[in-house]
Formats: structure tokens, C-alpha cells, sequence
């Protein structure tokens, strides 16, 4: 043993032992723990009537924006906290542990408005509709999926034909989250449909324009505080100078978009898995049976374990993700695998957690009920866990 040891001591693999560290920087650390703070002093009170009466959390969010949590890793130049993806996981992480629906409508600002106007949107753009977004003055929704249009996303219909200094916009998008709070949406549409997916547009789109015709508010089963709700177009008059980058961007900003976001729903579902998890250790500590408490028993025990472990698991893969993207190397890949394994673990956990909890994990008052309900559309959105094994089987078949 000692011997193997002194070899790779000497030897260059002992730098890339080295060099591969797990540890969090201070700024990172005190990021996180701001972000907890937070969540447990400011959302978690008053998460549970929200979710409840499905409304929305109008003052958090404007105080998640004042904190830099809705820019997260826009440049100071355009009003962003100029932080990386790792500290952002971590952010998303902890408000999701609490709330969900926090999570999600911090994630969609950050991952797929404020980053795809920093990189495609031009300075008058950036001005204009970043600087309010980032800072959270503003809040923005991503609008791709159409009514037959969602895993299979290079089939939108929504049109936009130039007339003269506009692009007029008609069609229907669906499942857009943030939809009736936000200001702006990023709108696609296609701008040339003879050439596919290479057709494809990105808008910026102002709420209250003519033409704009928000759906009800969908009733759904869990993340009952974020909005989601379909929007119409109907010869929405949109300037040219809103286009998003050139024609033809669109699905290129959208699936580039969407691999970021990924790793932000990744931290979500990492947020509602290590919920449910410290829900089923606290419980299992308090809780007897059999004259102890039900932590000294195996069946439990073999949960926790099996939580944890899926746990990290998760968490290795969304930070590995979060940090490709920080280095500048492509991450496509690593995305997609982390929301695949985050947004399963958080399904699993949460279900562990009701079944640690009994009769009591299927009653509201002690929240594991909710953790389930807001896990399964980790799965769903942004790339359903069926989408994801197709991007990750082309990126390992590419090599
Ligand atoms: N990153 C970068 N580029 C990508 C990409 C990715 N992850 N996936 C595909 N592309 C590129 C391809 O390289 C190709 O570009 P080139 O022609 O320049 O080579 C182009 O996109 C077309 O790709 P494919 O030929 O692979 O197209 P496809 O139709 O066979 O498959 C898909 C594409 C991967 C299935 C894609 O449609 C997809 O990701 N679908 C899921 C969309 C989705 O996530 N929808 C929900 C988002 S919105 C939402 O959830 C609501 C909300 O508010 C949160």
C-alpha cells in the first residue's frame, strides 16, 4: 500500500488527485448560507398557505431581486451579481428546500431569460430589458411549448412575418411558467417555415402589448405558487429591434438556453430531495415504535442510507454540470444527466419520506405530502427525464 501511495505521489497524477476539489469557496459558502437564511426567515413561513391557496409570491420575489438572486449570474455591467453557476445551484438549492415554487421561478429568470438576452441580446437589448430583469424590477417567462409542440420543440407553429418595422406574432404557447406575473417574454416563433427548425425566432415581447391573451391560471398538482398559464397571440405587433440575436437563432437560443436551465432545475429538485431527506431523519429520531425510535430500526436506516447516497449522487452530477459551464467547456451532457438523476431522486426521496412518515406523510401538516407533489414535475419540465436520455445517448454516441 505504502509503495502504490509513493508512486502516485511521484507521478503526475498525483496533481490531478489534488486538483479535484470538492470543497466550496468562502463566497460560495456565504452565498448558500445567505440564501438559507432567506429561505427559512422569509419564504417558509408563509409557504404553506401559498401553496394551499396557489398564490403567488409577489413581495419574496421582489426581495429575492433586491438580494441579487434573480441575476445571479448576469454581469454588474448589466445590473447581475457576476456570480458563478456553482453558487447559483447552491442558491437554488436551499430556496427549494423550502419553497419549490420559488425555485423554479428563480431558476426560469435566471437560466432562461437573464442568460440568453446577456449572450444573443444587443446593448440596447441588454439596457432596455436586462439591467430590470437582472436586478428583479422586472421578471421574465421562456415561451416555447405550444399546444403540439413540447419534448418535440422544433414543431412550433406560432408565426412572426415582418411587416415593416415589425414582426406581427400569432399562435399559442402553453405551460409557461411565470406567465401571468412576468413582464417580458421571450418569445419563439417561426420567421421562415421552409427551413425547419432553422426557421425559428426568439421575441422579446412586453405583457401588456395588443394581442396579448393570457389563459387561466393552470390548477396544478404541485409548485402551486409559481404561475403557469397559456398565452395567445393574436397580431401581436412586436418592434424589430425586438428580435433576439438574427432570424434563425431561435432554436439554437432555446436548446442552449435550456441546457442551463437544467442544472437549474436540477438544484431544485436537489432542494425538494434534501428536504424530504432531513424530513425522514427528524422524524425517524422522534417517532418510537417497537420501544425505540424508529431511526434504530433497519427498515429505516436502510431509507436514510439509500436517500443520502441517491442524494449525493444527484448533487456530484448538477455541480459537475454547474462547474463545465463555469469553466467554459461544453456541458450539454452533464445537464442533462444531472436533471435526469436530480429529478428522479427528488421523486424517490420525497415518496421514502411519506413512507418513513406513515399515515402522517399523507397529511399536510407535515409537509412531505408536498415535497412529492412538487418533485414529479421535475421530471416533466424542461426536458422530460425521456428527453434527457436522448440528449445524453446522442452526446455518448457522438464520441
Ligand atoms: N444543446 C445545444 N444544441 C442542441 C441541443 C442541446 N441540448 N439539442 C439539440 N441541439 C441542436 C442540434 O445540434 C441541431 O443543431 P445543428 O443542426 O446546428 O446541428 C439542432 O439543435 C436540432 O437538433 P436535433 O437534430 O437533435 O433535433 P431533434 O428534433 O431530433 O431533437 C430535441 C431535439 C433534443 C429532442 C429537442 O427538441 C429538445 O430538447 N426537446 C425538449 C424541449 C424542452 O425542453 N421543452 C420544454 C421547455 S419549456 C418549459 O419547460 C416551460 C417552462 O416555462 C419551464
Amino acid at each position: 500500500m505504502v509503495k502504490v501511495f509513493t508512486i502516485i505521489q511521484t507521478s503526475n497524477l498525483k496533481l490531478k488527485i489534488i486538483q479535484m476539489n470538492f470543497d466550496l469557496t468562502e463566497e460560495q459558502i456565504a452565498i448558500r448560507d445567505a440564501a438559507r437564511d432567506f429561505a427559512e426567515n422569509e419564504i417558509a413561513p408563509s409557504a404553506i398557505e401559498r401553496d394551499k391557496n396557489a398564490e403567488f409570491p409577489k413581495d419574496i420575489v421582489k426581495k429575492l431581486g433586491e438580494l441579487g438572486f434573480l441575476g445571479m449570474m448576469v454581469s454588474p455591467e448589466w445590473n447581475g451579481a457576476g456570480m458563478d453557476t456553482i453558487s447559483y445551484v447552491l442558491a437554488v438549492e436551499e430556496i427549494s428546500k423550502v419553497d419549490a415554487s420559488v425555485g423554479v421561478i428563480m431558476s426560469v429568470n435566471n437560466s432562461l431569460v437573464c442568460y440568453g438576452i446577456e449572450k444573443w441580446g444587443s446593448d440596447e437589448q441588454r439596457n432596455k430589458y436586462l439591467k430590470p430583469l437582472a436586478s428583479g424590477e422586472k421578471l421574465g417567462a421562456f415561451c416555447l411549448s405550444e399546444p403540439e409542440a413540447g419534448s418535440d420543440a422544433t414543431q412550433q407553429k406560432t408565426t412572426a412575418v415582418k411587416e415593416g418595422d415589425y414582426y406581427v406574432l400569432n399562435g399559442m404557447k402553453n405551460w409557461i411558467t411565470n406567465g401571468i406575473s412576468a413582464d417580458y417574454y421571450f418569445m419563439q416563433a417561426v420567421t421562415n417555415p421552409e427551413v425547419g427548425y432553422k426557421g425559428i425566432s426568439t421575441f422579446i415581447v412586453e405583457k401588456n402589448w395588443d394581442g396579448i391573451e393570457l389563459g387561466v391560471k393552470e390548477d396544478k398538482l404541485g409548485i402551486r405558487s409559481s404561475d403557469t398559464c397559456s398565452i395567445g397571440l393574436n397580431n401581436v405587433k412586436v418592434p424589430v429591434e425586438n428580435l433576439l440575436g438574427e432570424e434563425g437563432l431561435g432554436f439554437k437560443f432555446a436548446m442552449e438556453t435550456l441546457n442551463g436551465g437544467r442544472i437549474g432545475i436540477a438544484a431544485q429538485a436537489l432542494g425538494i430531495a434534501g428536504a424530504s431527506y432531513e424530513a425522514a431523519v427528524k422524524y425517524s429520531k422522534q417517532r418510537k415504535a417497537f420501544g425505540k425510535p424508529i431511526a434504530g430500526l433497519q427498515a429505516i436506516q436502510f431509507k436514510l442510507a439509500d436517500m443520502a447516497v441517491k442524494l449525493e449522487s444527484a448533487k456530484l452530477l448538477t455541480l459537475k454540470a454547474a462547474y463545465k459551464k463555469d469553466i467554459g467547456e461544453k456541458y450539454i451532457k452533464e445537464a442533462a444527466m444531472a436533471k435526469l438523476m436530480a429529478s428522479k431522486v427528488a421523486v424517490e426521496n420525497s415518496l421514502e419520506a411519506i413512507q418513513v412518515h406513515g399515515g402522517y406523510g399523507y397529511v399536510r401538516e407535515y409537509l412531505v405530502e408536498r415535497y412529492l407533489r412538487d418533485s414529479k414535475i421535475t421530471e416533466i419540465y424542461e426536458g422530460t427525464s425521456e428527453i434527457q436520455r436522448i440528449v445524453i445517448a446522442r452526446e455518448l454516441l457522438k464520441a
